[in-house]
């Protein structure tokens, strides 16, 4: 099963802070970039890279370079918009991509209102971004419209999944690789991840 959960001590101990009510918009912004941050390791495990030998001042060292086209980042809007913050912080050599949509509160569909992506996605690592999936609608949707500019390596990356939501991108897409920092176990009649966080964009943007 291609689901990763990271479940690390300080990642949980950060998370815990960011699903507390009592947190409010500047910190729960603060949190969500660190822990953003903190899975940079996990989520660039298998960042391609090729061999390159350089001169350290005393003899020759056999490093690595990034391999070209470099990976691509893309942000699932509003709310993803952190997370890119934060995995920027720890390694910035990307292309940054945006997919704006936002659920509807009665259908709980998603609805489309931007698209900008890099060119070349089919040769390029791309790694998904939203804090949230919770019936994997908004996920689906936004991993659709990659396929549709023919990526080909995608990664999800979450703060909070739902199992109803890995699953419905497990079922629609199984060769996309979900990663996240928590998992819940359900949500409620409205979509809602429980005990989850609330709603991520309206907590960081305060609305
Ligand atoms: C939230 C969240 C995801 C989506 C998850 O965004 O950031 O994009 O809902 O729900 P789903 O898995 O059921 O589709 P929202 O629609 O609140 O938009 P926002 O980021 O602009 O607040």
């Amino acid at each position: 099963m291609k689901v990763k959960i990271l479940n690390h001590p300080l990642i949980n101990l950060y998370m815990t802070m960011l699903r507390s009510k009592n947190t409010q918009s500047t910190k729960f912004r603060y949190l969500a970039r660190k822990i953003s941050s903190l899975m940079a390791f996990e989520i660039f495990e298998d960042l391609k890279v090729l061999p390159k030998t350089i001169e350290t001042p005393l003899e020759k060292y056999n490093g690595v370079t990034l391999s070209d086209p470099k990976p691509c980042v893309i942000s699932i809007l509003r709310a993803g918009l952190i997370m890119i913050e934060g995995i920027t912080d720890i390694f910035d050599v990307v292309s940054i991509g945006h997919i704006g949509m936002y659920r509807d509160e009665k259908t709980l569909k998603p609805i489309n209102y931007i698209k900008k992506l890099p060119s070349d996605l089919n040769n390029r690592q791309c790694y998904l971004c939203d804090p949230m999936l919770a019936t994997g609608g908004s996920a689906v949707s936004a991993i659709k419209t990659l396929k549709d500019h023919f990526a080909s390596d995608i990664k999800l990356i979450c703060l909070l999944a739902s199992d109803p939501g890995i699953k419905k991108v497990q079922d629609n897409f199984p060769d996309v690789e979900i990663i996240c920092a928590q998992k819940d176990d359900k949500l409620n009649e409205d979509g809602f991840i429980l005990p989850g966080l609330g709603d991520a964009g309206d907590r960081i943007f305060e609305t």
